[in-house]
């Protein structure tokens, strides 16, 4: 049976598109039943809705006054992926660190993609922190998520290399094109149920 994917992002929404066009080609067997954000002008947002998909803007701000806004936030985002019988979250490009409040709704089925080959550069503007670095080679990462931030078991990684004279800009737009390619792959094996986790290491089955 196809996955049944929810998408939570902040943005632009490319690699929502790049997993919506897999789908649609039939190298992805998945649907996406809906598609969140903490962003209301997200042109993410407006990329699911112009593609029939239901989507939801989830206002952080509601949730100032609880005792714990993030996490009574992410039970709110973790009770409406549920509404949408969402089995599998993928984050892309959702520029929120995620509580273990929503993280155990989805145990092993939630993943992100990261634009730099994790452990190295972690967290925001990825990129920028690989070329204040003076690395030469970089990339993405897709990888389960768990509290720790970006620090969840890898799934799998696409390496790039660094350019002379790379700004944020061209590094950025480099490896998105890899983002594209990557994490439908890794979504696919996901439907495929051939992911197994064994602490840190992901074995892909045959
Ligand atoms: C992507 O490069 C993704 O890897 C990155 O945000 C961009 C979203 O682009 N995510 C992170 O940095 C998460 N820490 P998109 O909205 O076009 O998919």
């Amino acid at each position: 049976m196809a996955l049944e994917l929810g998408v939570l992002l902040s943005g632009r929404g490319s690699n929502l598109a790049a997993i919506l066009d897999a789908i649609q080609e039939g190298t992805l067997d998945a649907t996406v039943k809906v598609v969140a954000s903490n962003k209301s002008t997200a042109a993410g947002l407006a990329r699911a809705t112009e593609r029939g998909i239901p989507t939801v803007f989830i206002d952080p701000k509601l949730f100032a006054q609880e005792e714990h806004p993030r996490e009574a936030y992410d039970v709110a985002v973790g009770n409406v992926l549920k509404e949408h019988r969402v089995e599998c979250v993928a984050l892309a490009g959702y520029m929120r660190i995620v509580t273990p409040a929503l993280i155990r709704m989805f145990p092993s089925q939630m993943v992100n993609i990261h634009p730099s080959l994790l452990p190295a550069f972690p967290g925001l503007d990825a990129q920028r922190q690989v070329l204040e670095w003076g690395a030469k080679v970089s990339g993405c990462s897709v990888h389960f998520v768990t509290e720790g931030v970006d620090e969840g078991p890898i799934i799998c990684q696409k390496a790039v290399v660094i350019a002379e004279g790379d700004t944020v800009e061209t590094l950025s737009a480099r490896i998105l094109e890899h983002e594209h390619q990557l994490y439908p792959r890794a979504l696919q094996l996901l439907a495929q149920k051939r992911l197994q986790i064994e602490g840190r290491i992901v074995r892909v089955l045959p």
